[in-house]
């Protein structure tokens, strides 16, 4: 039994390493089929299962993807999903040298007693989903908490409440997946919108992790064999002072360092509705000034920052989708320039010259 504890230990900790590897990052497309409907629907396409599935087609047959991608993140209807030739979506992504990854939390839902708080739900049934999708080939997970600040309200968002509830069921959920065999992906994110303040943001993001990192030892999870997703510390989106490329690297890296410990082997940043150019701006300044002095990698796992303008040029048609795909690679490659700190606002024009 604990040769196989052990056995089990080390291709989690082989699998995390390898999410991180070669500066190339994540790429989240486990967009549920609400958010990619309504991400659809503002693009006037179609919101049906087979715009989904030419969608995501289109995005894990984009050429040279394993070049810069380590992981994809995929959603249940996706995992499920073929290429038009019949060929399983899950064997396109192994074949491109990707590991693949499945969200498994069922959402956010608003949580009783704290109005405009949320709580992630998932856990009921979760061993055997897990069970189910690493049959099908995948080999990390991920479960996103939310966390909102609310700087006018002043009634307390967030409270204790909400952040230790969301620490507790993604730290539940981490002990299930590496049962498992799966690599969890610690998602907390302190959204973005809102009027507060880099610093406010600051002190959240450290309460925040803070916590989750007490319950993820509470449960027992191996830190070796996880990775966080967490949000880059922020300016809120309506926050009349916007802080600097260079403060908001500053501010992040400190909280990290406060907070992670030096065995979890990456940090791989969501990227919350920033615009592409400033999420990989502020990665890369984080890896210019201090990743030689950082114990974890610092990487990416964004989703809208890596897919949107993709989306926007394929709108649905099949004649976009060369265009498409040359955005998604470009961006692709973008970050991992950042995790080198090479990423340059040259090679945002490399993108209008295609
Ligand atoms: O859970 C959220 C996604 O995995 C990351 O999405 O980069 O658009 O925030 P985002």
């Amino acid at each position: 039994m604990q040769k196989l504890m052990n056995m089990n230990t080390q291709k989690l900790i082989d699998t995390a390493i390898a999410m991180v590897a070669g500066d190339k990052g994540l790429l989240a497309i486990d967009e549920s089929n609400p958010t990619c409907n309504k991400r659809f629907a503002k693009l006037g396409i179609p919101q049906t299962i087979d715009a989904r599935r030419n969608y995501r087609e289109l995005i894990l047959t984009t050429p040279d993807l394993g070049k810069y991608i380590s992981g994809v993140i995929l959603y249940d209807e996706t995992i499920r999903q073929q290429k038009k030739d019949g060929t399983p979506f899950v064997k396109i992504i192994i074949d491109a040298g990707i590991i693949p990854g499945i969200k498994v939390d069922t959402g956010a839902k608003d949580m009783a007693g704290y109005p405009g708080e949320k709580i992630t739900e998932g856990l009921d049934g979760l061993r055997l989903r897990l069970a189910e999708y690493s049959q099908m080939g995948a080999r990390f997970a991920k479960w996103r908490a939310v966390i909102a600040i609310d700087a006018i309200g002043g009634d307390g968002i967030p409270s204790r409440a909400c952040i230790e509830a969301n620490a507790h069921a993604l730290a539940r959920y981490s002990s299930l997946c590496q049962e498992a065999g799966l690599v969890p992906v610690v998602e907390p994110e302190v959204l973005m919108g809102g009027t507060h303040t880099i610093e406010q943001c600051q002190k959240v993001t450290e309460e925040v992790l803070r916590t989750v990192f007490n319950q993820l030892f509470i449960q027992r999870v191996i830190l070796k064999g996880m990775i966080l997703k967490p949000n880059m510390v922020l300016s809120g989106l309506n926050c009349s002072k916007q802080a600097s490329v260079d403060e908001v690297a500053l501010a992040t890296v400190e909280s990290l360092l406060l907070t992670v410990p030096a065995a979890v082997p990456g940090i791989t940043f969501l990227s919350g509705g920033q615009p592409c150019e400033l999420a990989s701006a502020r990665l890369n300044a984080m890896n210019i000034r201090f990743k030689s002095q950082l114990p974890w990698a610092l990487s990416f796992s964004f989703a809208r920052a890596i897919q949107q303008p993709a989306l926007e040029i394929w709108q649905g048609k099949d004649e976009n989708i060369l265009m498409a795909q040359k955005a998604l690679s470009h961006l692709a490659r973008c970050n991992l320039a950042a995790r080198r700190g090479e990423y340059s606002a040259e090679m945002e024009m490399e993108m209008e010259k295609i």
